[in-house]
């Protein structure tokens, strides 16, 4: 994971304009035919996903481009059976594993279909008494929940849609469905930026969490999980890749009639994720940021790498005369925080403006407006600082 980096000695530079990064990269490897320097410019990428990925890992993999450890040919161009591959998918679930300290009575996932997909697998292989509960914390709940209404009844037993999903409610004491097959929660709302800090007290039934957007932010008790599952294009790696664990009893051929192969849980866990051709090059970016998170130090070392990062932002909002952050403080995510000025005019002039000063896609989902910074475990905390010192500024040309 190290070599490579090395070798490319990316040296950053702060611009004249203070804010985009300018990046000179020497005439490099062996297998690179171009002669002299190229430049390029990274900029702070506040996407909500696909988003900011490690730039070590971007590097190392741009190394390893066009002769994969050997091979001669691109993880884009070999056999999901040759050896190679096979070595970067055990590898890249071990890690996994140790990063999140998965019991051996888990089964680790590697499928396609996004999350989406996995609001329909869900119902179709759990279902088996065709009820579930639901908590609806913001779009992707709502919409998860909407898909298992095809299936059997999926009950909303505890919403915070009264007050634009700026809360999580209280999940201490809900009406559990006797019958229920699973209670199912969106742990972190990407668009409104709320997280649960405590799991749905269920009442013995079993908990099903989309983690799309605090996947690997902090460490989990999977054991309090009967299925974990995320798209990975927001913490982990590019789009393409949906990670599900699950725990093995849920894994049956008992599943709703009519259930196409690929959407059965048992199909992908008895093939290790190659029943049919993988998503093999966004596995291999995965299992690199599963590398560099293990060299971060795991995820105790990210939970507080991830506070301090959030709390900068924060503290600023809460002190802000012109900026406000839009959820109860309790709730707060340290992946999605939303923010207003309270007049549309001023925050698209804010976007636009930050976006010149190389501070990208801080744009409100189109259902909610305002602003969003998403600030994953790959953005730098220098990324924070700086959207920071520019909001602060704004905040001073702009003060009535
Ligand atoms: C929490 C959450 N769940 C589900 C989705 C949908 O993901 P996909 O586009 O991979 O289906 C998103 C996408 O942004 C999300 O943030």
């Amino acid at each position: 994971m190290r070599g490579g980096s090395d070798r490319l000695q990316a040296a950053g530079q702060e611009s004249a304009a203070g804010r985009m990064r300018t990046y000179r990269y020497p005439k490099s490897s062996k297998n690179s035919e171009e002669s002299g320097e190229k430049t390029m410019s990274r900029v702070y990428n506040f996407s909500a996903g696909p988003a900011v990925l490690p730039e070590e890992v971007l590097k190392e993999a741009a190394e390893e481009m066009l002769d994969y450890k050997g091979t001669g040919m691109s993880v884009m161009e070999m056999s999901h059976r040759s050896k190679a591959f096979e070595t970067i998918i055990n590898e890249a679930e071990a890690d996994l594993r140790e990063l999140m300290n998965i019991p051996d009575n888990y089964k680790v996932l590697f499928l396609q279909g996004g999350a989406h997909l996995q609001f329909s697998m869900v119902p179709m292989n759990l279902m088996k008494n065709r009820v579930a509960d639901y908590i609806i914390t913001g779009q992707w709940a709502k919409k998860a929940w909407k898909e298992a209404q095809k299936y059997g009844k999926a009950n909303a037993i505890a919403s915070s849609e009264d007050k634009v999903f700026s809360y999580i409610p209280d999940c201490s004491d809900l009406p559990v469905s006797e019958d229920a097959d699973y209670v199912y929660i969106c742990e972190n709302n990407t668009i409104y930026g709320t997280k649960f800090k405590t799991l749905p007290n269920t009442k013995g039934k079993t908990l099903v969490a989309d983690v799309s957007s605090c996947f690997l932010s902090e460490p989990v008790d999977v054991t309090k999980y009967g299925l974990i599952y995320g798209g990975v294009q927001k913490n982990i790696g590019p789009a393409g890749v949906v990670i599900v664990i699950i725990r093995e009893d849920l894994i049956t051929e008992d599943v709703l009639p009519g259930t196409p192969t690929m959407c059965q849980y048992k199909t992908h866990a008895d093939a290790k994720s190659l029943y049919n051709t993988p998503p093999c090059y966004g596995i291999y970016i995965c299992g690199k940021v599963f590398k560099w998170l293990k060299a971060k130090g795991g995820l105790e070392a990210m939970k507080e790498i991830n506070e301090k990062k959030a709390k900068i932002l924060y503290d600023f909002l809460d002190q802000s005369s012109l900026f406000k952050g839009t959820v109860v403080k309790e709730d707060r995510s340290l992946m999605n925080v939303p923010f207003v000025t309270g007049d549309a005019d001023l925050d698209a002039l804010f976007v636009k403006e930050a976006a010149a000063a190389g501070f990208v896609n801080l744009k409100g989902h189109r259902t909610v407006g305002g602003m969003r910074a998403s600030i994953y475990n790959a953005m730098p905390i220098e990324g924070v600082e700086k959207l920071v010192e520019f909001m602060k500024a704004f905040e001073e040309a702009h003060q009535a």
